[in-house]
């Protein structure tokens, strides 16, 4: 897909000595939905926020799933290609550095399919209420990319099992994670902010 086919927000940079931030939605969410969480947790980074090309009864999302956590990996490994693809012609056009993704739960889902399929797309990565996206992901070497996930401890959508093994599974890839559990649900908390702001100023 190309840039013109995918709906999506730009904001350049003010203070372009920030990474770019690419802001990628939860279910329901839109291209819309994440610029405020952006502009908060690194003001004046570039923001590169995509629409995700799914509709699930009307609502947006980055790939298909058979059930509630239960995620059609064949399409999710076409739709996180076509978002690198996307993330590559942007940087191009827009003359952007590569960017660390925030990605909040469907959104966090495809950022960490990026992360194990396309290692060296993104300079890092918070994945707020993420989850293991695919089950047999290619062995990349993701050379120290930083990532920070941040799961809910009551969350009821993403097993605490299930999060400590996605953060196992990109260490073994290579990555530098920060795991986080904080004592909430699926749903984005001020703690979130605070320690994704924290982190990113690192
Ligand atoms: C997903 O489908 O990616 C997860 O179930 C999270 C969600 O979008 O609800």
């Amino acid at each position: 897909m190309s840039l013109a086919e995918v709906i999506h927000r730009h904001e350049p940079a003010t203070a372009p000595e920030r990474a770019p931030l690419l802001l990628l939605h939860g279910t329901g969410g839109d291209e819309s939905d994440l610029i405020p969480l952006g502009r908060a947790l690194s003001p004046g980074a570039a923001l590169l926020s995509p629409r995700g090309p799914v509709l699930e009864s009307g609502m947006p999302r980055f790939f298909r799933r058979l059930a509630e956590g239960v995620f059609d990996e064949a399409d999710l490994r076409r739709r996180a290609d076509d978002l690198a693809a996307f993330v590559g012609e942007a940087r191009e056009v827009y003359g952007l550095a590569a960017p660390v993704a925030v990605g909040f739960s469907n959104g966090a889902n495809i950022a960490a399919a990026l992360l194990l399929r396309h290692p060296g797309l993104l300079a890092g990565a918070v994945l707020l209420r993420a989850m293991v996206p695919l089950t047999d992901p290619p062995a990349g070497d993701l050379g120290g990319t930083p990532v920070l996930i941040l799961s809910g401890r009551m969350d009821p959508i993403v097993p605490a099992a299930n999060a400590a093994d996605l953060a196992r599974r990109l260490r073994a890839a290579g990555a530098a994670v920060t795991h986080e559990v904080l004592p909430g649900g699926h749903g984005l908390m001020q703690a979130d902010l605070a320690r994704a702001r924290d982190w990113l100023g690192a």
